[in-house]
């Protein structure tokens, strides 16, 4: 596929006006995206565990206008207008107006939540794109006669993509794969799609408890340390070493070999740190609690032979990863060890998810 299938070609019958809800997840990279070249195409392939409890839930009102000659639109996050917010929709809605042609035809009512705390340092931007791009989309769906699924969520992925590039990973379930890799079949840049190998039953109940080491907002956004790769010295090397993380986790996906699992995740995780602590600027998103954590897994891996790891997003949180088979034994060592690291005692229990949701309205 191109982009210009995303296109619409016919002239549909958009309805005048309507309402929608989505909900939709989080995601957790194990091969990180960090680096990007122009209209948000990654630098290198990345894979994730789509996640569950953490979702954004977003409804769209929406209704023709008549003077259609600029974007018009409301927003408001847990209940509240939200004018900080709106620079950044308004740029997604110029970059996917090609792809949705009506935008402008219609005044929006942005309504958004988070099912994690606000401010919780943890990423917003994947879950709450997923949702918009899928609310938007759908008044495309309304007017078109038996959309295909398959087109629906490719294009859902395509339009989340160019919102934040992790949020294509938001739209489908489990393992979502993103960017063009060799031997993995209809890898694209354009858009996530459902890992298509072989995939071990361990996986598709993974638990990931997220340990909340530092609530505030982040000092570097994602989007500047993905510029940052710009010029970056290793940059070639990264881009290279995330296809060989790639080719080797598809192995350890289908044989289910949790040692190998955590070497190519811990290993990614700190490569992402040494990016952001090489480029220039550098900078550092880990906290004094982040190293504490990753050492205290280590040593309770050692001590348990446990398979439970670690991996970071670009901030000082910590992912906690484990089978669900140890969830027991890994929440006590959490609770009695981890804990006392994260700001307030607070932290996120969730697991692997199976993707977006349309929400029903009554
Ligand atoms: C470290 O998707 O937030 O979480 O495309 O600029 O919005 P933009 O960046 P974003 O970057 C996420 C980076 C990461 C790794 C990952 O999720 O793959």
């Amino acid at each position: 596929m191109t982009e210009k299938d995303f296109i619409p070609q016919e002239n549909l019958n958009y309805p005048k006006k309507g309402k929608v809800a989505y909900k939709a997840p989080s995601n957790i990279a194990l091969v990180k995206y960090w680096g990007k070249k122009e209209n948000q195409i990654p630098a290198n392939p990345s894979v994730s565990f789509t996640l569950d409890a953490c979702a954004t839930r977003t409804t769209l009102t929406y209704h023709q206008k008549e003077d259609k000659s600029d974007f018009c639109f409301d927003l408001f996050f847990e209940g509240k207008p939200k004018e900080d917010f709106k620079p950044k929709i308004e740029t997604f809605l110029k970059r996917i107006e090609r792809y949705l042609p009506y935008l402008r035809e219609y005044h929006f009512t942005i309504e958004t939540s988070n099912s994690f705390p606000h401010s919780s340092g943890i990423a917003s931007s994947a879950s709450g794109m997923a949702a918009l791009a899928l609310c938007l989309l759908e008044i495309e769906k309304e007017a078109t006669v038996n959309q295909d699924s398959d087109f629906f969520d490719k294009k859902a992925s395509f339009l989340a993509r160019l919102g934040s590039g992790s949020a294509c990973r938001s739209i489908k379930g489990n393992l979502v794969q993103w960017g063009e890799h060799e031997g993995l079949e209809n890898s694209t840049d354009l858009f996530g799609v459902n890992y298509p190998n072989k995939v071990n039953d361990v996986f598709k109940s993974f638990h990931d408890t997220i340990l909340l080491v530092h609530k505030g907002q982040k000092t570097v956004s994602s989007t500047v340390g993905h510029n940052l790769m710009n010029g970056h010295p290793y940059a070639a090397s990264r881009f290279v070493h995330a296809h060989t993380n790639l080719a080797a986790l598809e192995a350890v996906f289908a044989n289910g070999d949790l040692n190998q699992f955590i070497n190519i995740v811990e290993s990614e995780a700190l490569t992402l740190h040494a990016m952001m602590m090489s480029s220039t600027p550098y900078f550092i998103l880990m906290m004094p609690n982040t190293l504490n954590i990753i050492n205290a897994i280590w040593t309770y891996r050692k001590n348990t032979q446990i398979p439970v790891c670690f991996t970071l997003d670009a901030g000082a949180n910590v992912h906690v990863l484990y089978p669900e088979s140890y969830s027991k034994e890994v929440m006590a060592f959490i609770k009695t060890e981890l804990v006392q690291y994260c700001e307030n005692g607070h932290y996120i229990c969730d697991k692997v998810g199976n993707g977006a949701k349309k929400i029903e309205l009554k």
